[in-house]
């Protein structure tokens, strides 16, 4: 690996050449900016969480061709939400002789063994969008900005209900409105995150009687969704729902769902429980709901007034960040970064870059997401990648 390293920084120095900057839509990687041809035997394994999302199938495309691009071997692995499966892939990555890691774990803390060889071989590990804790031996973090999306989540909530309008500005409604909360999966740090970026704008609305959680479940222990499931969120909506809003005694305004898989669950439980279909029907409105991913089912239930808004995380550009970290530490060098405090393992501080969000509502999601080339018209039309 050593020898690589060398070997690479020495070809770096003298045949620079620009990485393509072809302009694909979701799951098209943009290349890496200004990066270098490296060698045809160099070996990079990514393992993600599951094919289940699209979210990560559009990364998992986007990465791969970003650093085939410049050159690099992948082996892209899924580890279908095992963690045992994702341990093995990643032993087997190394066994192959991986250079460089791009790992998005399942748990944060599940890699350790497989960590602790990479390092002793000194192979680089980029922990992607997903944080790896408890361990000295990762390089670097490439996510987007999670407290961001949670807070962005919650004043898309209270722009929804009124309560807020679109520029910040305090609305005219004034409630109480009943909410439900909704949260990631506790293994995955990003949920955390999240939560606390939502909660960090609720807070105040809650203790003035503005919003009130009628199910009285407001820590993100009682309101997390274990890997994300889509089937588990619908099943504690349901179980909310009898519990809480039976019987016409009170009406559900809004809930706060942490992506959109979870929010397409919410959604589902609601509609079967005669909410909806759209925003505005009557006698009972679909709720208020979040999201975050702008995966393309959610877009078509943004754009038919079924879903309130979603978050847009471009993985184009997480990817090209990636690719372009990978350049680096495999030419010795620091990648870039624009946070150095927030992102604390456990073992140390992991210095990160965060890719910018953008919030999704019905009227812009021509200008970020069709006519960015994220996705088709047809496409968002159909709620399916064609
Ligand atoms: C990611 C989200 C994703 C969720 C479920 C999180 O770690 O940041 O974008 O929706 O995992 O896969």
């Amino acid at each position: 690996m050593f020898k690589k390293i060398v070997m690479f920084a020495a070809t770096a120095a003298t045949s620079l050449v620009l990485a393509g900057c072809a302009g694909g839509g979701a799951g098209s990687g943009n290349g890496a900016g200004g990066g270098t041809q490296a060698p045809a035997d160099t070996r990079i394994g990514v393992s993600l969480p599951s094919q289940d999302e699209e979210r990560w199938i559009t990364d998992g495309k986007a990465i791969k061709e970003g650093l085939e691009k410049v050159g690099y071997q992948v082996d892209l692995q899924y580890a279908n939400n095992d963690i045992p499966t994702q341990q093995q892939q990643v032993d087997q990555m190394l066994t192959q002789g991986a250079d460089l890691l791009i790992l998005a774990p399942l748990d944060g803390t599940a890699l350790s063994p497989q960590l602790q060889q990479a390092a002793s071989s000194n192979i680089p590990i980029v922990s992607y969008d997903r944080f790896v804790r408890n361990s000295a031996d990762v390089d670097v973090y490439v996510t987007f900005d999670n407290f961001k999306v949670g807070a962005q989540q919650a004043t898309s909530l209270l722009i929804g209900l009124g309560v807020l309008n679109k520029d910040g500005s305090e609305g005219s409604a004034k409630g109480p409105f009943n909410i439900e909360l909704f949260g990631g999966s506790l293994d995955d740090n990003n949920a955390t995150f999240v939560f606390n970026g939502g909660m960090s704008v609720l807070q105040k609305y809650i203790d003035n009687g503005t919003l009130v959680v009628k199910s009285g479940q407001n820590k993100l222990a009682q309101v997390a969704t274990e890997n994300w499931s889509q089937q588990k969120a619908q099943e504690r909506m349901d179980n909310l729902l009898t519990a809480s809003y039976s019987g016409g005694t009170a009406k559900l305004d809004g809930v706060l769902t942490p992506n959109d898989s979870v929010a397409r669950g919410v959604i589902t439980s609601l509609g079967n429980a005669g909410y909806g279909p759209t925003l505005s029907s009557q006698p009972k409105p679909m709720p208020v709901t979040t999201g975050q991913d702008a995966e393309v089912a959610s877009v078509k239930f943004v754009n038919d007034d079924v879903q309130f808004s979603t978050v847009f995380k471009d993985t184009r550009a997480l990817a090209a960040q990636t690719v372009k970290a990978s350049q680096d530490l495999l030419a010795g060098k620091d990648p870039e970064v624009n946070d150095t405090k927030s992102y604390d393992n456990g073992s140390k501080i992991v210095p990160s870059f965060l890719v910018p969000i953008q919030p999704i509502y019905k009227d812009n999601i021509k200008s970020a997401l069709i006519d960015s080339g994220y996705y088709t018209a047809e496409e968002v039309a159909a709620g399916r990648l064609q």
